[in-house]
């Protein structure tokens, strides 16, 4: 991250305080953030940020502001409930061990491979120069990879997956990936702020798709692309069996979409130009936050990469 960029959105953003930075971590990375609450701006202070409105404390461990105070195991939601159980395989979540394993299950044997899948999802958000949300980011799986011109802000309701998220970064030197502890319901970012969203692997965990993609929407510019990856019942790939849907849906918490029924979410969201490409039951969609006025769908400014192949 250049140091122009920091001067103009802390401009911009205006109502952020600065009291010094953790260790490694700009204070960019931090001001950006406001109350996931009231979505009020936030006091750092030394560990800590804080909401005056709400008369909070989000506390920053390790390097990673956390804006869950609640205690997710009692959550009513199974998949917030298992939080530590993903804490567990953020270990071996980008080994062989899991993701490969996982794209085949689903993808089918004409799965795209990690690696293919950040082509196709760089290729939707396209050369993005911002800010980039990476909504359910795991150790940051997408966003470490899509956008290196632009700053990463990637949240997780997982200490594991963030810790892993952070390793890898400073392993790697990447100085425009951030992480916060937050949901996806309830984001700690202030409106209209990013220019791309991505979010891999996870739309079909959240309970209510609808709130989650308003939400992401919310934190969006007009008009900028989102990236997903998720889950398809269609009549190819494993989903496609009413038993294995219906044990997905029942044991794992998963939401298994239909196109239209997924399409209708967006729209009901404020998103447009549903794009899907299906691989088996793996489905990568790009889609865009609605309300660019006065272009014609062809004028408007749209992602270079790769062509769509539906
Ligand atoms: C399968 S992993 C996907 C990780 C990464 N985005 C990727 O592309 O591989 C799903 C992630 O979603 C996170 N998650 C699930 N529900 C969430 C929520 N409501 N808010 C934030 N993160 C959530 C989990 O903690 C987990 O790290
Ligand atoms: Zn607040």
């Amino acid at each position: 991250m250049g140091p122009c960029w920091n001067t103009r959105k802390r401009t911009d953003l205006g109502s952020v305080y600065f009291f010094g930075a953790a260790p490694g971590v700009s204070p960019a990375g931090f001001g950006i953030y406001v109350c996931p609450v009231c979505k009020g701006r936030l006091t750092r202070s030394a560990d800590r940020l804080l909401c005056l409105m709400c008369r909070v404390t989000y506390p920053i461990a390790e390097g990673i502001p956390d804006f869950i105070l609640e205690d997710l195991g009692q959550s009513t939601s199974p998949v917030l409930r298992s939080v530590k159980w993903i804490d567990r395989l953020a270990g071996i979540y980008e080994t062989r061990l899991w993701y490969p394993i996982i794209l085949n299950l689903y993808g089918g044997l004409g799965s795209p491979s990690l690696r293919e899948l950040v082509l196709i999802v760089t290729g939707m958000v396209g050369p993005v120069k911002g800010l980039v949300l990476d909504a359910a980011c795991g150790p940051g799986t997408l966003g470490r990879r899509v956008a290196p011109r632009s700053t990463v802000y990637g949240v997780d309701i997982s200490k594991g997956m963030l810790r892993k998220g952070l390793a890898f970064v400073e392993r790697d030197h990447l100085s425009n990936v951030h992480f916060a502890r937050a949901k996806v319901e309830e984001l700690p970012f202030p409106d209209d702020l990013f220019d791309a969203a991505v979010c891999g692997g996870a739309l079909h965990l959240f309970a209510d798709t609808k709130l989650a993609l308003r939400e992401i929407g919310r934190t969006m510019k007009e008009g900028a692309p989102l990236a997903v990856t998720t889950f398809v019942a269609g009549n190819k790939g494993i989903l496609r069996f009413r038993r294995v849907r219906i044990h997905v849906q029942q044991h794992h918490s998963v939401h298994v979409f239909e196109l239209p029924q997924l399409e209708s979410y967006l729209t009901e969201s404020g998103f447009e130009d549903f794009l899907p490409q299906v691989y088996g039951s793996l489905l990568v969609f790009s889609a865009r936050k609605r309300g660019v006025h006065g272009l014609e769908a062809h004028e408007r400014p749209r992602s270079e990469g790769l062509p769509w192949t539906c």
